[in-house]
């Protein structure tokens, strides 16, 4: 059978939250508000436009339509020169592995993230060419978790929605997959993504029965 396999990038085939975090920080700083890890976990799925508002409520500052460009502008530059650095030693342990049995077994491997960075970064850490398509910030209008990435990527794999798995760590993007009628695989906390279908801490503990579960069911 044939099913597509839908991954979401940040925080699941490579851990960018931290980069994320310190070019967030950057700018948060430089407007004296206080932005910690933990607010950070809030901005996980969550677009680039969106985080800033978030990181903007928190010190209740308020801005001008240029100034939100112009430091969305500068935390994109900031995020890109860690992003620069990236090798393929930041894949998160065992992803390969999995891509690599799905890619045996011929099943369609599709990215679904809300960034608009995701193909330098698949480029930088080497797995672009893993991937059948790409759906990512710059193809949809709607974020997560809104389900339109992942409605993209099911359709470009000629997949139904009850035939595509998700890879998430974000609650949003649990919640997109499961409004699509998708299932919707949690890697991360399961406290915090309970309401994944299936729950993982990460991918060492995908086993490749699982997979095959999840391609004949
Ligand atoms: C998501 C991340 O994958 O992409 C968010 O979890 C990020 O933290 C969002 O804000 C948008 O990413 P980018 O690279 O377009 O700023
Ligand atoms: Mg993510």
């Amino acid at each position: 059978k044939t099913k597509a396999f839908i991954f979401d990038l940040d925080g699941v085939i490579v851990d960018t939250a931290k980069y994320h975090f310190l070019a967030w920080q950057k700018l948060a700083v430089s407007l004296g508000i206080t932005f910690t890890h933990e607010d950070n976990e809030q901005l996980k799925g969550v677009s680039r436009v969106r985080s800033l508002e978030l990181i903007l409520g928190l010190g209740n500052v308020e801005a001008t339509e240029a100034q939100k460009e112009e430091w969305l502008v500068q935390k994109n530059e900031d995020y890109l020169g860690y992003i620069n650095k990236m090798d393929d030693s930041e894949i998160l342990p065992d992803v390969m592995k999995v891509l690599n049995f799905l890619k045996e077994n011929n099943q369609p491997i599709i990215l679904g993230s809300a960034s608009k960075n995701a193909r330098p970064i698949l480029e930088k850490v080497n797995i672009l060419h893993y991937f059948d398509d790409i759906v990512d910030g710059n193809d949809v209008s709607n974020a997560k978790p809104d389900p339109e990435v992942f409605l993209v990527g099911a359709k470009k794999a000629n997949q139904t929605n009850e035939n595509s798995i998700v890879f998430e760590d974000s609650v949003a993007g649990v919640q997109a997959a499961n409004v699509a009628g998708m299932i919707s695989v949690g890697i991360g906390e399961a406290s915090v993504l309970n309401e994944a279908k299936y729950n993982f801490n990460d991918f060492t503990e995908i086993s490749e029965e699982f997979l095959l579960e999840l391609i004949n069911q």
